[in-house]
């Protein structure tokens, strides 16, 4: 099958998609709304907001949702995120979400951040990732 092309990156685009899916936020305890989007490499767009419980630590990030529309529309690579607050302000995803993220796109995601667009591996670098599970794998294999 040949390579599709990278789609192109409207960031204009996701921004609007955050803000709106961040009016969905549940977030009786912060009263932080976030908003996140993402652009998949087929050219679909994934959303997320944010969804906080009574038991505080259950919270899940908007990036949670986000991930979870990845894999529930038919799965597929990051290619390209944001995510905003109530006023509409681009924030930096968690670190606990940057890692979610470096999974979900790779190590060539482009993330549109406060101070510009980044690489993740600029914003998370030294990633743990799947090369560390198969490079454990491969060295328990040498060693049957
Ligand atoms: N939050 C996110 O949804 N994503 C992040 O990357 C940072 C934090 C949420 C969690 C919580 O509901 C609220 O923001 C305040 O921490």
């Amino acid at each position: 099958m040949p390579h599709s092309p990278e789609p192109e990156i409207d960031w204009d685009s996701l921004h609007a998609q955050a803000v709106a899916i961040s009016e969905r936020a549940y977030v009786p305890y912060s009263g932080y709304p976030v908003g996140a989007a993402a652009l998949v490499e087929d050219g679909r767009i994934v959303v997320g907001c944010n969804v906080e419980n009574a038991s505080y630590g259950l919270t899940l990030c908007a990036e949670c949702g986000l991930v979870s529309a990845l894999h529930a529309g038919g799965g597929g690579r990051l290619v390209a995120f944001l995510c905003v607050n109530a006023a509409a302000d681009l924030i930096m995803p968690c670190g606990r979400c940057r890692q979610l993220l470096y999974e979900a796109g790779g190590p060539t995601l482009l993330l549109r951040t406060p101070e510009g667009v980044r690489t993740i591996l600029e914003v998370l670098p030294q990633p743990f990732g799947p090369h560390d599970l198969t490079a454990n794998q491969a060295r328990e294999g040498a060693l049957q």
